[in-house]
């Protein structure tokens, strides 16, 4: 349903995981081809500096993870402005509400049309744990909405996202969030501050 492959935090976890797998794969390939005991001088001095390189291959992708997890920054951290989350809701009222609901709790204004996701608070958040805005942007502006995507602009998308974060209880700041998909991937959903 939800569009994967971001560069959130989510991918960022995936990536230190696969890491410490890696770093365990190396020792063990360091324990099992160089001699522990060896008569041979040459031999210890082998196993040392194969440690030594094992470690620089380990460490150096390592601390490219620990700088990305350092840029990320949580959607509670006041990523929308006020006067952004209000624009955006004119824009929702007028391209969202009616299947999404006026309280984007994916009851839809009009009770002939079925339900849909909830687009704010708890349930939204639970669903969207861990993923960057960029994904929720890229999910929004190439399938919504949907009796008409591509309708609205890359500015209006992340106006509609600033209201859907307001109406979820984050915090305005005085720094719009912007239609940029590098700078929305290092904005990550999580469902607490
Ligand atoms: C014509 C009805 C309709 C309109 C209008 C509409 N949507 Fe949707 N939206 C849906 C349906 C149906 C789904 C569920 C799609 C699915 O599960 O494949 C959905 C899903 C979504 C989702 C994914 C939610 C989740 O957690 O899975 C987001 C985000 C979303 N819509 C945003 C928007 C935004 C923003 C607008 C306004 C610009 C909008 N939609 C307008 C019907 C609509």
């Amino acid at each position: 349903m939800i569009a994967d492959g971001n560069a959130g935090t989510y991918g960022v976890r995936v990536k230190t995981n696969s890491l410490s797998m890696l770093s365990k794969v190396i020792v063990r390939i360091v324990f099992t081809l160089t001699p522990w005991k060896s008569d041979d001088p040459l031999g210890g001095m082998m196993k040392i500096v194969v440690a030594v390189l094992a470690l620089a291959f380990m460490t150096a992708p390592l601390a490219l993870a620990q700088q990305e997890i350092d840029q990320m920054t949580s959607v509670w951290e006041g990523v929308f402005t006020e006067a952004q989350a209000n624009r955006g809701q004119a824009v929702y009222d007028g391209a969202c509400g009616l299947c999404h609901g006026r309280r984007l709790n994916g009851a839809p204004d009009d009770p002939d049309m079925r339900s849909t996701p909830p687009l704010a608070r708890a349930k939204f958040l639970r669903e969207w744990e861990g993923r960057s805005l960029a994904v929720l942007f890229e999910y929004t502006r190439a399938t919504m909405p949907e009796n008409n995507p591509g309708s609205l602009t890359d500015a209006e998308f992340v106006d509609v996202i600033a209201y859907m974060l307001s109406v979820s209880g984050m915090p305005a700041a005085d720094e719009e969030l912007q239609p940029d998909p590098q700078s929305l991937a290092r904005s990550v959903i999580q469902q607490q501050p």
